[in-house]
């Protein structure tokens, strides 16, 4: 039951309309047994701001944010963890009891801890990232802090990919490169963080390229099974779904405000 007591969290972005946080949160909330509760709030571009002036004195407990707000929070919050800063970045703001604001990004560790959850580590491993937007930064970030041996870019823009590949650290060791067609043969790990395949059955790559023995993750979680995924099951490679990236960077924000990891099986149930 809502009471006065409820604590309040929520998405925002524009447009939220069809976002699937809502539920993924609030599946998290009553598998907790949290008395707290998620609402999509819809923040036209520009606004930012305001909206975290509002979570100051509506007092809402965390927020997550998506387009197009995740540049504009990294501005606006009162500090920003080590991985946030490198991207310039926030899709996570953390109310603490003092009232300051802290912007995190879970987007790169949620991609790590999905494969982590089909039995695939990075540590080690040659990766290549397809695109080099929002995503695919944090993607290569987190690639480099989860120990990958080399991160690739490949993308169509090219002065991008050389952005992405560069965020591409570890302990002071550069392992970000541009790479091309040869890379994603070479790749143990082959992600797709481009838009291309959402609500399509289109391919980001030839996936003749793709062979048994590599790792395949689609950041496109709609259709679940991608065209991509689709081919590189027939190519003999493991597969992992869009679906898992979301769910788990969903529950490293839970983690964030209030400390504990709910089931991610209960989040996924929700929402698939
Ligand atoms: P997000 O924040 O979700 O990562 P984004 O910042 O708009 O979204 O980035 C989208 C990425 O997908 C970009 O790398 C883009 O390539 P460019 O940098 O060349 O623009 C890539 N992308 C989108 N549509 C594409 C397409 N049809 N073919 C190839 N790459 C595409």
């Amino acid at each position: 039951m809502i009471t006065a007591g409820t604590r309040v969290a929520g998405v925002i972005g524009s447009p939220v309309g069809h976002s699937l946080s809502p539920v993924l949160h609030n599946a998290a909330f009553a598998q907790l047994g949290l008395d707290w509760v998620y609402l999509a709030f819809e923040v036209a571009p520009g606004e930012a701001r305001a909206a975290l002036d509002a979570m100051r004195v509506l007092g809402l407990a965390g927020l997550s944010v998506t387009m197009p707000h995740k540049e504009a929070v990294a501005d606006a919050v009162d500090e920003l963890d080590a991985t946030a800063r490198s991207l310039h970045s926030v899709n996570t703001v953390v109310a603490r009891s003092d009232g300051s604001l802290v912007g995190y990004s879970t987007d790169g560790n949620g991609l790590v801890a999905s494969l982590a959850a089909a039995g695939v580590a990075v540590a080690g491993r040659t990766t290549c990232v397809l695109g080099a937007g929002g995503a695919a930064r944090a993607i290569c970030h987190a690639l480099a802090q989860a120990g990958a041996a080399s991160v690739a870019v490949v993308n169509r823009t090219a002065a991008a990919a050389e952005v992405a590949a560069a965020l591409a650290v570890a302990g002071g060791v550069a392992i970000g490169s541009v790479g091309t067609a040869r890379e994603i043969a070479a790749a143990d790990i082959v992600i797709n963080a481009t838009s291309v395949g959402m609500g399509t059955s289109d391919l980001p790559f030839d996936p003749a390229l793709l062979h048994a023995g590599q790792v395949v993750a689609d950041i496109v979680y709609h259709p679940r099974e991608t065209a991509l995924l689709r081919a590189a099951r027939s190519a003999g490679a493991i597969t992992v779904e869009g679906l898992g990236m979301l769910v788990q960077q969903a529950a490293l924000q839970q983690q964030l405000w209030h400390g504990a990891m709910p089931d991610v099986a209960v989040m996924t149930a929700a929402v698939a």
